[in-house]
């Protein structure tokens, strides 16, 4: 095999495709993983999951230094939020974050080649560096891994400075006098919390008569319920008809569904109506690898409609988070490998990283309710748990849905402190089919958030929760 000849490349060094690299490195296959940018991890380590974190984090503190330390008995004098070191802060995590994958890689003995790869035929990738240097390498097995982008209104461009997505809200140089965020999904309502809790007037404009909406109902309830306190305020069932940005101020127009306008005027405009998957430049059409509006369809082994050429994350159906990318890495190295993974979608956890912080896994009630299947529901409060009491996090609930039946667990939907932790906990009793009884006849220590779980287990077994 000459130098620039691969057993696998993977284009596109996000959670999917780097994750995928290192597991067919470990399989023994000599692999190149190819990235456009100057640093690998993608949008998750770069504009995502991590940067969201860290500001997310920086955030709470000060908000708790603000708000609940006097009742704690701590006593310091006024705080003040200091964004350029929360950035610059936020900077570092990064950094180390993406040192971490390129030592990765090293380790790995993985080639790692920096520029834009476009396909010259099924088995070769021509990759342009930023200095117009072009190398052509071959590869029998080949992984897209490029991930997604942010999805503008159609009549409102990002500018980048006023009309912003998440990358720039993650790069402010001022705190907003008032954020209107359009679109109270998962990062509309990550992001705003951040801008809320450090002094900003946060509106959030949503399409649907819920946030996450594509979480159980009742989540979105408790959260809005919680994140009022912050001062955010809510305009939902909107339709935003315009937006345009005026030098130092943006204007927004939206209609609610009996045609009452709205006007909201801000400072910046955070636009997180979804992201599309992204496939510009690849030159898949030349190759006869198909799209459906950027997206690939890929069949239950993730391959394209090219046999050797595989695509996962973002950039295929399904949810668009780091870890099922990471496990869609993981699953493809291995059908290379000739092995026999597999995938249980519908375990796969959605975490909202919010205070509270909202996590789900398997069905939604509306999910089941559609589908006319027998269940049955038990909820337990935060505010009867007395670790959540020792913390003053009163807010939330975990709501467990069994099958009616057969008592196996079928959805568990948590909001509260700790959540996102707590939701792997579901995950194990799930992928081991656990009846609700199974969980609420285990030991869980107290006093931990956890005892919600279990005792929403017993509620569910047919209302026999102690502390209720
Ligand atoms: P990406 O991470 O998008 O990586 C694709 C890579 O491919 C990029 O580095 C890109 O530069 C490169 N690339 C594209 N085209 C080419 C080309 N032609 N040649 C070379 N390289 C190319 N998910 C979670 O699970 N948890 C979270 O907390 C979370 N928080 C998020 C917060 C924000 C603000 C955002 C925007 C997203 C968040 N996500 C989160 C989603 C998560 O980031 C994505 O689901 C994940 O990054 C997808 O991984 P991927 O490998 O498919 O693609
Ligand atoms: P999203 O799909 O979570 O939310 C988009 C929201 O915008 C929805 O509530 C939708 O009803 C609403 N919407 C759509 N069009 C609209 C319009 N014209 N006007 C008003 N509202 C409109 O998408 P989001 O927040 O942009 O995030 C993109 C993806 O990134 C998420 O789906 C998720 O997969 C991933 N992500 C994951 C995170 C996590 O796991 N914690 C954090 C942030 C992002």
């Amino acid at each position: 095999m000459s130098d620039s000849s691969y057993q696998v490349a993977v284009i596109g060094s996000g959670p999917g495709g780097y994750v995928a690299a290192i597991r067919c490195a470990q399989l023994g296959f000599k692999t190149a993983l190819i990235e456009k940018y100057s640093t690998l991890g993608g949008t998750c380590l770069n504009v995502g999951c991590i940067p969201s974190k860290a500001l997310l984090d920086s955030s709470e503190h000060f908000f708790n230094a603000q708000h609940s330390f006097s009742e704690h008995g701590i006593e310091i004098s006024a705080p003040k939020a200091n964004i350029d070191q929360m950035i610059k802060r936020k900077a570092g995590v990064v950094k180390s974050n993406v040192d971490g994958i390129a030592y990765l890689m090293k380790k790995n003995k993985i080639e790692v080649l920096h520029g834009v790869g476009s396909f010259l035929d099924r088995n070769t990738i021509e990759v342009k560096s930023e200095d117009g240097k072009i190398q052509n390498i071959k590869a029998e097995k080949i992984i897209i891994a490029t991930g997604s982008k942010p999805t503008a209104l159609p009549f409102a461009p990002f500018d980048k400075k006023r009309i912003i997505s998440s990358t720039e809200a993650l790069e402010l140089k001022e705190i907003p006098k008032h954020l209107i965020v359009i679109g109270g999904g998962v990062i509309g309502m990550e992001l705003g919390s951040v801008y809320a809790r450090i002094g900003s007037k946060v509106s959030v404009v949503e399409f649907m008569d819920n946030i996450i909406p594509t979480m159980d109902l009742s989540m979105g309830k408790e959260l809005m319920k919680s994140t009022k306190k912050l001062g955010i305020e809510f305009y939902l069932g909107h339709k935003v008809t315009a937006l345009t940005n005026a030098g130092s101020q943006v204007k927004l127009t939206a209609e609610d569904k009996a045609g009452k306008k709205l006007v909201l005027e801000g400072d910046y405009a955070l636009v997180c109506i979804g992201r599309r998957p992204y496939t510009e430049g690849l030159g898949l059409n030349k190759i006869g690898v198909e799209t459906v509006k950027g997206q690939i369809p890929v069949n239950e082994h993730l391959q394209t409609s090219v046999d050797n050429i595989y695509a996962i994350g973002d950039v295929v159906r399904g949810a668009m988070l780091a870890h099922k990318a990471e496990e869609e890495g993981v699953f493809v190295a291995e059908k290379i490998a000739g092995q026999k993974p597999h995938i249980h979608y519908n375990l796969i956890p959605g975490v909202v990283y919010t205070w509270p912080e909202v996590a789900s896994v398997g069905q939604t009630e509306e999910q089941l309710k559609a589908s006319g299947a027998p269940y049955k529901s038990g909820s337990f409060p935060y505010k009867a748990l007395g670790r959540a009491r020792a913390s003053m996090d009163l807010d939330g609930m975990v709501k467990v849905l069994a099958d009616k039946n057969t008592d196996e667990i079928l959805g568990v939907h948590i909001v509260g402190a700790r959540a996102a932790d707590m939701i792997a906990a579901a995950v194990v009793a799930m992928e081991y089919r656990a009846s609700a009884e199974d969980i609420s006849r285990m030991s869980h220590a107290h006093p931990t958030y956890m005892e919600a779980f279990k005792e929403a287990c017993l509620a569910a077994t047919g209302n026999r929760a102690l502390h209720m």
